[in-house]
């Protein structure tokens, strides 16, 4: 063979089927030992979907890892092989393609993405289904706070409580099948399938739990659904994953999967109980009965999540530690002297009902207007209102 011309069609001339066939193993299991490292860079499996979904990633990073190695084997291989001798400033012998490498190279990726699309949809289809007795969440977004709501109705409501003992407006909504209760918490419990049925208040958002697998946008405008059935019991990160105004990182959450009856010998109804009486029944007791003290009305409505205020001020009775607006703690002290001739009560209201009139030095103008009329968009009713101006106006520092 003649070495002093570098002829392509020459290249492979020289090797041997050992070789090839020892470089398409490595190539292969080396493929699958990337693969393999999936578990490792994925937070712990905590939904059942959660398998399906590894599964799939797992194989798609083994196909992609071999591919990777392919290229970068070629190249390497490719870059010492045929390496320009010494004082040799020739050009390489022009090419003018090839059947069967062009026909090669366009069949095999064919086939695997034919392959990954036949197992998305499984899988898709697997984890998007409708399951049996499914717990419904409302989940809503609005920024930069997540709130989930449930529905209590006559059937479900605390032991020991009775329609009787309700005042008629309570009475009233829980008998036409709707009265909601409102956490920034998502609770379920081990095995229950979980259907969450989605709804923005403003811009859109991306409803994300890493550790379940699950992640859905919430579009303007339209209702969308996530499906989930927890496997693990924990509390699990829930984020924000479409940029949605300047507090998009601080738009987080999370789901608190009731784990005190998990066990070998866990039963699905025994957590289920351990659910009501832990999660459900207290939230429920405090909506059914709401205290006649305005103060103690205000916390109650606060520390709900109705109105997704926690994501963005600070409260330390209520536990609250967002960083976008205004630190709360000591706002019944200066209200009252924050604008000449406004009440603190007055300043409050305004700055509810239209957050731009008077903003705090350094902030700015990033709250959600809440309205008075049903119907409107972060809809705040004037007892709501009441109640949680009250308990403001004890916010105050020592
Ligand atoms: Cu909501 Cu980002």
């Amino acid at each position: 063979m003649n070495l002093s011309t570098r002829s392509p069609g020459s290249a492979g001339s020289g090797i041997s089927p050992i070789w090839v066939v020892a470089a398409g193993l490595a190539i292969i299991f080396g493929g699958l030992l990337i693969g393999s490292f999936a578990p490792a860079i994925l937070p712990p499996q905590a939904s059942a979907e959660s398998r399906q979904i590894d599964a799939l990633f797992r194989f798609m990073l083994a196909i992609g890892g071999s591919i990777f190695l392919l290229v970068q084997g070629m190249l390497v291989y490719s870059v010492i092989r045929f390496r320009a001798k010494p004082g040799d400033a020739s050009d390489g012998a022009p090419i003018h393609g090839n059947t069967t490498l062009e026909f090669v190279w366009t069949i095999i990726p064919a086939i695997i993405v034919t392959v990954l699309a036949l197992y998305s949809v499984s899988v898709w289809n697997s984890t998007h289904s409708i399951k049996p007795n499914e717990q419904t969440v409302g989940a809503v977004g609005a920024r930069y706070a997540w709130t989930f709501n449930y529905q209590l109705d006559a059937r479900a409501l605390p032991s020991g409580v009775t329609l009787d003992q309700l005042e008629p407006n309570i009475r009233a909504a829980v008998e036409n099948g709707g009265l909601t209760l409102s956490s920034t918490q998502l609770h379920t419990w081990v095995n229950q399938p979980v259907a969450v049925s989605m709804n923005t208040q403003d811009v859109n958002h991306a409803f994300w739990i890493p550790g379940m697998r699950v992640k859905q946008d919430l579009l303007a405008g339209r209702t969308t659904e996530i499906r989930f059935t927890p496997i693990e019991a924990g509390v699990y990160r829930i984020v924000c994953a479409e940029l949605c105004g300047s507090g998009h990182g601080n738009m987080a959450g999370s789901v608190d999967v009731n784990g005190n009856l998990v066990g070998a010998w866990l039963i699905v109804h025994e957590s289920e109980d351990a659910f009501r009486s832990e999660f459900f029944d207290p939230l429920a007791r405090a909506a059914l009965f709401p205290p006649e003290d305005p103060v103690e009305r205000g916390r109650q409505i606060l520390a709900s999540g109705v109105y997704p205020c926690a994501s963005c001020h600070v409260v330390d009775d209520l536990g609250w530690n967002g960083a976008v607006g205004p630190n709360l703690n000591n706002v019944g002290s200066r209200a009252a002297t924050r604008v000449a001739g406004e009440s603190a009560e007055e300043y409050l209201r305004i700055s509810i009902r239209m957050p731009g009139a008077y903003l705090v030095p350094g902030y700015n103008n990033l709250m959600p207007q809440f309205n008075a009329e049903p119907g409107q968009p972060n809809y705040m009713p004037d007892d709501d209102l009441d109640a949680i101006i009250a308990y403001l106006l004890t916010l105050k520092t020592s």
